[in-house]
């Protein structure tokens, strides 16, 4: 088998090895079923079980409270951005958004077709590069709308956003999810595409609060009514099995590793290490703000676009791949997710090293 690299792609992202392992082995035959798990009906007995699995370890990880209820979703994040405010919002309601980045700015403009959306705070000025540290509220917002961690610009908040009033709080927690303990009690929503920390692409997981799916909107279409999904255990429709079964598989093994309180520990050590060279290197500099810094997308610039672009062909060289910067950013990203291994980014610190003094 070819050998494997170091990928620190944002997203479809590296997966924990001993997943992809047991996956490829349940390829020709579930278990002892004869039945491959691509093959499985969604409505027979295998795959319920592995869906009943994976809500369980889901809910046993993060301690999700009995009144919330676990989904798996289709259409991407980027379908929460419309479905929320689609079910929640109406003409003459307001809510308010956090912009921290480029999918909060999207998740605004979807929100802007359903009512009225309040900017609370906007760190468009300095190119995202920083949380803002205070947001300024609407008098009643419907609900408040953050990205926990922006996978674009390398920030993440420290501390959750606090909705006034009888707002709930929606968290688009698609690049740090289950990358630290969660207290799912403070949020109504959240939601996250699987393509980072949970899986492979094509599953939505949203957590959401039983008060809401039964408050939500009913003269929308039944696929986009939270309701439909959480009556039918989120079988309303075929969902795409095979990822919900890899997404059981990452769940299982993050019970293994210790659970989220262990893998943030693994997670603060791994980041840790990358902006300690950062901020002694004479060449590379991380572009976020120091307290706003995501242990999930580490962002860094050399200055100087020729530079950034030999040395990102450098690190290809040496088997790291996936590190050249979104575009709005420039320069490079290393995404360290929850299963990407700290020996890459000890390889990668090397070749910054290496890289450094080979240009004198
Ligand atoms: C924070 C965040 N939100 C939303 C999205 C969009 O997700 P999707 O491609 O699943 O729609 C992404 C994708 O990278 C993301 O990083």
């Amino acid at each position: 088998m070819t050998q494997r690299i170091f990928n620190f792609s944002p997203g479809p992202a590296v997966q924990p090895e001993p997943v992809l392992q047991e996956a490829r082995e349940n390829l020709l035959s579930l278990g002892n079923t004869g039945i491959g798990v691509l093959e499985h009906s969604h409505r027979g007995k295998a795959f319920s079980a592995v869906l009943a699995q994976t809500e369980a370890d889901c809910r046993a990880l993060a301690g999700i409270p009995d009144n919330y209820r676990v989904l798996f979703l289709q259409g991407g994040a980027s379908t929460q951005f419309f479905q929320v405010p689609m079910n929640f919002l109406t003409k003459g309601d307001t809510a308010d958004y956090l912009v921290t980045g480029a999918w909060s700015e999207k998740a605004v403009e979807q929100a802007r077709r359903y009512g009225n959306v309040h900017i609370a705070c906007n760190s468009k000025d300095r190119n995202h590069s920083y949380i803002p540290a205070t947001a300024s509220y609407s008098d009643r917002p419907k609900y408040v709308h953050f990205t926990s961690n922006n996978t674009i610009f390398g920030t993440q908040f420290k501390v959750d956003p606090k909705p006034p009033g009888d707002a709930f709080l929606v968290c688009d927690a698609s690049s740090d999810i289950y990358s630290r303990p969660i207290d799912v009690a403070k949020y109504g929503i959240i939601y996250a595409g699987s393509q980072k920390n949970l899986g492979p692409a094509g599953v939505t997981l949203v957590i959401i609060r039983d008060d809401l799916v039964k408050s939500a909107a009913l003269d929308i279409p039944d696929m986009l009514q939270y309701r439909f999904h959480a009556e039918n255990d989120s079988c309303y429709n075929t969902p795409p099995t095979f990822v919900i079964y890899c997404m059981g598989l990452v769940f299982k093994w993050l019970r293994q590793q210790g659970g989220l309180k262990a893998i943030a520990e693994h997670n603060e050590a791994k980041a840790g290490k990358l902006y300690s060279y950062l901020d002694q290197s004479k060449m590379f500099r991380g572009t976020a703000d120091r307290d706003s810094r995501s242990l999930m997308n580490v962002t860094f610039v050399t200055g100087n676009e020729t530079l950034d672009k030999r040395f990102i062909a450098f690190a290809e060289q040496r088997g790291l791949d996936g590190l050249k910067g979104h575009r709005s950013v420039g320069g490079m990203r290393a995404s360290i997710y929850n299963a990407f291994p700290a020996a890459g980014v000890d390889a990668l610190v090397a070749a910054m090293q290496e890289f450094e003094r080979s240009q004198g």
